[in-house]
């Protein structure tokens, strides 16, 4: 029997998955809440006002319209406990739940996650001081680093120092000046890494993973890699960067020791898992997890993965 699906979020990224479950035999209806422009009216797609994020809300809307299953997009929902909300309810939701979207929305999290399973990542530290986030950057033997909000703050809570002196004030906007509101509580002191950045996203059901096609965003705001970083200006897939022993490389050493890892911490990881990572010369190194489809990422990732 055909069904009807929810999408939650209001991007390109909402667009593109609700586009590709229109197709799907088994879909009769997606709505999206609370989508854009281009989910409004679109074949079997159309937008719901529905509130998003009072859950219980959500829940009732879900059952007296027959959603047969919700996709979260964005972040925010899924670190505050949609998919745990709605499953208590008895609506199918597909994303990891709040505690195991940690690992986007605590950097602190998922850095201590990653050294203790050995996962690859760029050197760094946590602090909620900033005397002693800046004491040990004036000690680090880094030649260069990175200043991080641990919160969410919507992929703008990084800061790159062009020397240790900017990297303290960066430490500062974020603590003191709360530049980034409460994410900035605790900050994440990194070194900087160098080399191709690349999105490597799976799916996983908590203890398998499928990988995507590899792909690489457009990350700074202007053209000629000028201007600040953004959350992706545009993407291709796949990326020639990684090559088909790369992402077995990838796969094995990042994404499925992740989801074993967080099975063995007892906080299984269901969802898409996205690893942004750097290659530099000594291998692909994590310098994040996000845990959903990327924007723009997702509205290129139909291609087959290189062979
Ligand atoms: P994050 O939210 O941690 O992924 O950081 C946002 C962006 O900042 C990344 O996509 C990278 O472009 C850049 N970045 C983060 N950490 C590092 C690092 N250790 N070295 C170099 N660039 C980084
Ligand atoms: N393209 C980066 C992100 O979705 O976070």
């Amino acid at each position: 029997m055909a069904e009807r699906v929810l999408v939650i979020g209001s991007g390109g990224r909402e667009h593109a998955l609700a586009w590709k479950l229109a197709q799907s035999p088994h879909v009769q209806q997606v709505l999206v809440a609370p989508g854009n422009a281009g989910t409004a009216s679109c074949g079997k797609i159309s937008n719901s006002a529905v509130n998003v994020s009072n859950h219980t809300i959500l829940a009732q809307y879900c059952k007296d319209h027959n959603v047969a299953l919700v996709v979260v997009g964005p972040e925010v929902p899924l670190a505050a406990g949609i998919v745990d909300d709605l499953t208590a309810a008895g609506v199918p939701c597909f994303g990891p739940s709040a505690k195991a979207a940690q690992l986007e929305a605590s950097k602190s999290f998922s850095k201590s996650f990653m050294d203790r399973y050995g996962i690859s990542t760029a050197r760094w530290s946590s602090f909620t001081d900033p005397q002693e986030a800046c004491s040990y950057i004036q000690g680090a033997d880094f030649p260069a680093l990175v200043v991080k909000a641990s919160g969410l703050a919507a992929g703008k809570g990084v800061i790159v120092a062009k020397d240790k002196e900017e990297a303290c004030q960066a430490v500062l906007d974020i603590m003191k000046d709360k530049a980034f509101g409460a994410a900035g509580d605790t900050v994440v002191v990194e070194e900087l890494l160098e080399g191709e950045e690349v999105s490597c996203l799976c799916f996983s059901d908590g203890s398998t993973v499928a990988a995507m096609p590899p792909a690489q965003d457009h990350k700074r705001l202007l053209d000629g890699d000028k201007g600040p970083n953004t959350g992706g200006m545009g993407a291709y897939c796949p990326t020639p960067q990684v090559s088909g022993e790369m992402l077995q490389q990838i796969k094995t050493t990042v994404l499925q020791k992740t989801v074993d890892g967080m099975k063995e911490d007892g906080i299984p990881y269901v969802g898409v898992l996205y690893a942004g990572l750097m290659l530099t010369q000594q291998g692909p190194k994590v310098l994040e997890f996000n845990c959903r489809f990327g924007d723009p990422e997702c509205q290129v990732s139909n291609h087959p993965p290189p062979k």
